[in-house]
């Protein structure tokens, strides 16, 4: 079954051919980031101008990438929420349109359980996919989200955040500390040059549940640098480390107590923070050593992107589950 995704819940605006839930033929992202980062975030009216501008030229790029038409289209993949309203209604009429002009089903996604869906497909025709049952993390600018996955069916939420998403918190604190947006790759770019850290940030744990709270983190940040005025560029890349260190060891611990709670062996993470380098290394080393299977996407699909919304979409409507 080959289905056409479209993505379009923020500032990227992505068209992709997925074959099965599993081979992308293409996959297209244009972003409008660069509009909005002396705003220090998006900025929703310019988002959706420029999805309106981009939607129709990356959705023929995304078919002729892949070599084929609309003709040749099984079904129409588009994310339906969470998102900006005038981003997502952009995707949602353009999809919504296609499938009745062509007479082809049309499926809506979720954006967030689309990224844990990103570790199911791959450019590559010969790949093994991730063996379900598994916990899934998905840690982006809106979500931070943990998900028992019998199947892609068959979704439950184990945990989430009481406050601000994982990437809100990076993005917060780069803010704090005078970094462009978006702040999550500044940090991991800043933090890879310390060889010692010095500082201390921590994350209020939530023991016993399997809830994140990243606002605490935030502000600790900010009364520092208040009282370390002027920050020279080597307190940035300290606060910048010590921060970045605690935020991923609750990543990282939340994580394994999910899989150990509900005996898995697998752990699926998603999502723009996925990209971090330093959650990888450790997710990967911490989980090793408790005999656990760790399974990042590529960084490309691990930001916004419309294969895994065309990917998900193959298994056809997910329903929600809270434990
Ligand atoms: O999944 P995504 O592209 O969009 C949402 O659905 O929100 O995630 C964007 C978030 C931003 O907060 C950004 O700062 C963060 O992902 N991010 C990172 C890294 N790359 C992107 N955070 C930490 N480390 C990174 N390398
Ligand atoms: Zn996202």
């Amino acid at each position: 079954m080959k289905i056409l995704g479209i993505e379009t819940s923020c500032d990227e605006t992505g068209a992709a051919v997925v074959i099965n839930g599993r081979h992308i033929l293409s996959n297209v992202v244009v972003s409008s980031l660069k509009e909005h980062t002396r705003y220090g975030g998006v900025l929703p009216e310019i988002a959706s101008r420029r999805q309106l501008e981009c939607i129709q030229p990356v959705v023929e790029e995304a078919l002729r990438r892949a070599r084929t038409t609309l003709q040749d289209i099984d079904r129409i993949a588009v994310t339906e929420s969470p998102g900006l309203i005038g981003s997502l209604l952009v995707g949602i009429s353009f999809a919504g349109t296609l499938s009745a002009a062509l007479k082809i089903a049309y499926v809506a996604v979720d954006h967030v359980k689309a990224h844990a869906y990103a570790n199911f497909i791959s450019p590559k025709r010969d790949f093994e996919q991730p063996k379900l049952p598994a916990v899934g993390l998905v840690v982006s600018g809106g979500h931070t989200n943990l998900y028992l996955i019998r199947s892609f069916k068959d979704m439950t939420l184990l945990g989430k955040t009481r406050d601000d998403a994982a990437g809100e918190a990076f993005d917060k604190v780069a803010r704090i500390c005078g970094l462009a947006y978006p702040g999550g790759p500044e940090i991991d770019r800043l933090s890879q040059g310390v060889k010692k850290g010095e500082l201390q940030f921590t994350c209020a744990q939530l023991p016993d549940t399997l809830d994140f709270s990243f606002s605490g983190i935030k502000t600790a940040v900010l009364y520092h640098v208040r009282n370390d005025k002027p920050l020279s560029a080597r307190s940035v890349r300290q606060i910048a480390f010590a921060f970045q260190d605690s935020v991923v060891r609750t990543l990282v611990s939340k994580c394994l107590l999910a899989a150990r709670r509900q005996k898995v062996k697998t752990i699926l993470v998603g999502g723009g923070v996925a990209a971090n380098s330093r959650l990888r290394e450790r997710l990967k080393e911490e989980a090793l050593r408790e005999g656990l299977n760790v399974y990042f996407p590529p960084l490309e699909l691990c930001l916004d992107n419309a294969a895994m919304i065309a990917g998900l979409a193959y298994h056809g409507r997910t329903t929600s589950k809270e434990s």
